[in-house]
């Protein structure tokens, strides 16, 4: 029978404590997360709503998974000057205070765009056609140097200009390209590197697995560059599906971008479940109609766990291929949190049921968070490597 010795019962609760506080760190360490599993690859980011930054739970979520944050709708110029030289930056102000405090680093999205403009912005009847160009570069200027300016070193990057060109390749239709003309674009470009010459400024797009999209970004870019204005990233948008875009596009696109001289970023990644008929291609608002609402909402009470595999499959294949560009993806952010906030929802089609993002609506991960943060270390051997992983 082993006794235990006199001195040792007077010991132990010492040894307890004494193991306690040397395996604090492991006790009081969070789970592995995505962001800390990816450190070495890429950003881990999450697109956050109003409400999201309202909860104390995502908080949680966001400082445990994701070292980026960007805000979804607050930054677009529409909420911030709310009337012409009235400008409503609280919320702005909130949300960068508590994720700078987070040392979380902010992408600011997005400066211009086609869409999100207030409404004041362009029904200045006094200004004669003559006259738009040089009145518009004012106040593209102005907006510029104001939004930057009060977050200079604060915000790390910029999508500067959004959704600038269409599918053929010409430019979208803009009331920016309509009043200042092709090279809106390049302004914009020039006057945010003067308003914070330390912040990384992004061209964001989707569709630029199109062959004709992706060549009008790319003499974007080569134009940039030949003017001496900075670039330091293209935004891949991201938002896809179970089946697009096909993964060999997406990764010649990404090698495509990389060989002129930027960075590429996987800026607003979903992954929707839902049928998305007619094109290949993200159209504009494809909206269809609702009468086919049954057929093209099917999983309106729950997700099957067929499909859900299939996401699950679908998010770890695109990884393999951003993990395979490590060296040229620098950020991938997810658009949204949780499933019940995402705008795939409600796009092309109001009132669907979606399962895109990487937590349910419950606010629980899904299985693809735990294989994400295993894929970040095994991607050498589980990426398949025939279809797209050789490094
Ligand atoms: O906050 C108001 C709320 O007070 C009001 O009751 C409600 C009803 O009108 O609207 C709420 O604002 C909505 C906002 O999202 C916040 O939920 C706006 O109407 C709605 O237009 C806005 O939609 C955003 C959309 O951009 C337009 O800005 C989506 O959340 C956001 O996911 C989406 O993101 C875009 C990227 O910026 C660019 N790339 C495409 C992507 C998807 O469209």
């Amino acid at each position: 029978m082993c006794f235990v010795s006199k001195k040792l019962y007077t010991a132990f609760p010492f040894v307890v404590i004494l193991f306690l506080l040397t395996s604090w760190p492991i006790y009081g360490k969070t789970e592995a997360n995505l962001a800390s599993a990816y450190k070495d690859y890429f950003s881990i980011g999450v697109a956050l709503s109003k409400t999201d930054t309202q909860s104390e739970a995502v908080r949680r979520m966001v400082l445990d998974n994701f070292d980026s944050v960007t805000h979804e709708f607050a930054m677009k110029w529409s909420q911030v000057e709310v009337k012409q030289g009235i400008y409503d930056f609280s919320h702005i102000d909130s949300f960068v205070a508590l994720n700078a405090g987070a040392d979380k680093r902010i992408i600011g999205h997005t400066l211009v765009w086609h869409k999100a403009n207030p409404d004041w912005l362009f029904k200045q009847e006094a200004i004669k056609p003559t006259a738009a160009r040089d009145f518009y570069l004012d106040k593209l200027k102005t907006y510029i140097f104001t939004m930057m300016g009060r977050y200079r070193g604060k915000i790390y990057g910029w999508d500067v200009v959004n959704e600038a060109f269409n599918y053929d390749g010409s430019f979208r239709k803009s009331p920016w390209l309509d009043t200042i003309g092709e090279d809106y674009i390049e302004k914009a470009f020039e006057f945010a590197h003067q308003a914070d010459p330390n912040a990384e400024l992004y061209y964001n797009d989707y569709g630029l697995v199109n062959s004709k999209k992706q060549t009008a970004v790319a003499a974007l870019v080569q134009r940039l560059k030949v003017k001496g204005i900075p670039i330091h990233a293209i935004g891949i948008q991201g938002h896809y599906s179970l089946t697009y875009p096909d993964l060999t596009k997406l990764d010649e696109t990404i090698q495509r971008f990389a060989k002129l001289g930027v960075k590429v970023m996987i800026t607003e990644l979903d992954v929707s479940v839902l049928p998305f008929p007619g094109q290949e291609e993200r159209g504009e608002d494809a909206l269809i109609s609702a009468e086919r609402f049954t057929e093209l909402n099917p999983y309106s009470e729950q997700l099957p766990d067929k499909i859900q595999q299939q996401h699950t499959n679908r998010y770890r294949d695109l990884f393999c291929v951003f993990l395979k560009h490590k060296n040229t993806v620098s950020r991938v952010t997810f658009w949204g949190l949780t499933d019940s906030r995402s705008w795939r929802n409600n796009w092309p089609l109001e009132g669907r049921t979606d399962y895109p993002l990487l937590y349910d609506r419950n606010l629980q991960p899904k299985p693809i968070v735990a294989e994400l943060i295993n894929l970040a270390s095994s991607y050498k051997s589980a990426c398949n490597p025939v279809r797209v992983y050789k490094e």
